[in-house]
């Protein structure tokens, strides 16, 4: 099918949040319902319908200082190589250029060769990791920190304000925002496993021993998106039973806009940034 003659998009609605959870469920992604309606709700999401079922999606979700994510790039099995997800990711685009906005996303392999010819660069890569536990916890939580202590670090590894989105994820049952020695993270559910990040601190050593402490107070299966050139990170991760699932290329379109004072250890997600 040629790109231009297909199905029209349309703007999708908070009431399409089960649908799209349908396409992320079906790609094996770890997002919630909540997840959905936060693109829904605070963002634009674009979606193609194949009679009256959603085969394919892309959101673009405005941050501050003229920056926006690109992400839930999906496609059903059955509708991929027709265009569909160049035409979606057009559409956010177009959306973003009209507002002047730089866009960034992180792309799984099958994505990064669909951003390519759209004119986006890789800039850094993360790596997804898993960790399986067993259903008992061996050690104590680590302490609670404050949604501002978490806005303000965040703040300065990404140079965005999230507060907005940072917010939403601390609400919601099950998360909880941890911290040890200057290291601070945020853990909350996802659909097949608990999520940890966005993760700052000092050193390896202090990110090394929050992950740890989690772990020890957590029974569900963990999901952390680490940044790659973190490397002693990634060894520690891996020598303490964590598997690499797959990486991410992070990819921007348009100019560099956010400054960042410090490097985050992992990211919100791959959806977030
Ligand atoms: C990645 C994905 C969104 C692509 O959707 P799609 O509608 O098939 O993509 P398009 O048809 O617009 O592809 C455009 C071009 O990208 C390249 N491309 C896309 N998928 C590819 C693949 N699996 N292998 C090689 N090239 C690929 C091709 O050059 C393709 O053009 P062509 O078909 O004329 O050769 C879809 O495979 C998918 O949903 N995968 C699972 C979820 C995922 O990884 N999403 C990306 C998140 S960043």
């Amino acid at each position: 099918m040629d790109a231009i003659d297909g199905p029209a998009v349309i703007k999708l609605s908070e009431q399409d949040a089960i649908a799209g959870l349908a396409l992320s469920t079906e790609a094996h992604w770890n997002q919630t319902e909540e997840d959905w309606r936060i693109f829904l709700r605070d963002g634009v999401v674009f979606g193609i319908r194949d009679g009256a079922r959603l085969v394919a999606t892309a959101a673009l979700l405005p941050y501050s200082g003229n920056n926006a994510w690109i992400s839930m790039v999906l496609v059903t099995e059955s509708h991929r190589r027709r265009g569909l997800a160049t035409r979606l990711v057009d559409a956010c685009l177009e959306a973003a250029r009209k507002d002047g906005l730089t866009c960034w996303l992180d792309a799984t392999p099958d994505g990064a060769r669909v951003y390519g010819p759209l004119g986006f660069t890789p800039t850094s890569q993360l790596r997804r990791l898993k960790l399986v536990k067993s259903r008992s916890v061996s050690g104590q939580a680590p302490s609670t920190a404050t949604l501002d202590a978490l806005c303000d670090r965040d703040r300065r590894a990404t140079g965005l304000d999230r507060t907005a989105l940072l917010s939403a994820f601390a609400q919601r049952p099950g998360s909880r925002i941890v911290t040890a020695n200057g290291a601070i993270a945020l853990v909350r559910d996802g659909r097949a496993a608990r999520h940890i990040g966005p993760l700052f601190a000092d050193h390896t050593t202090a990110a090394l021993a929050l992950v740890g402490a989690i772990a020890a107070s957590e029974t569900s299966p963990l999901l952390i998106d680490a940044v790659a050139s973190q490397s002693q990170f990634l060894d520690g991760l891996t020598a303490s039973g964590w598997t690499i699932e797959r990486p991410f290329q992070r990819m921007r379109l348009g100019r560099a806009t956010a400054m960042a004072e410090e490097m985050p250890f992992a990211v919100a997600g791959p959806e977030f940034g």
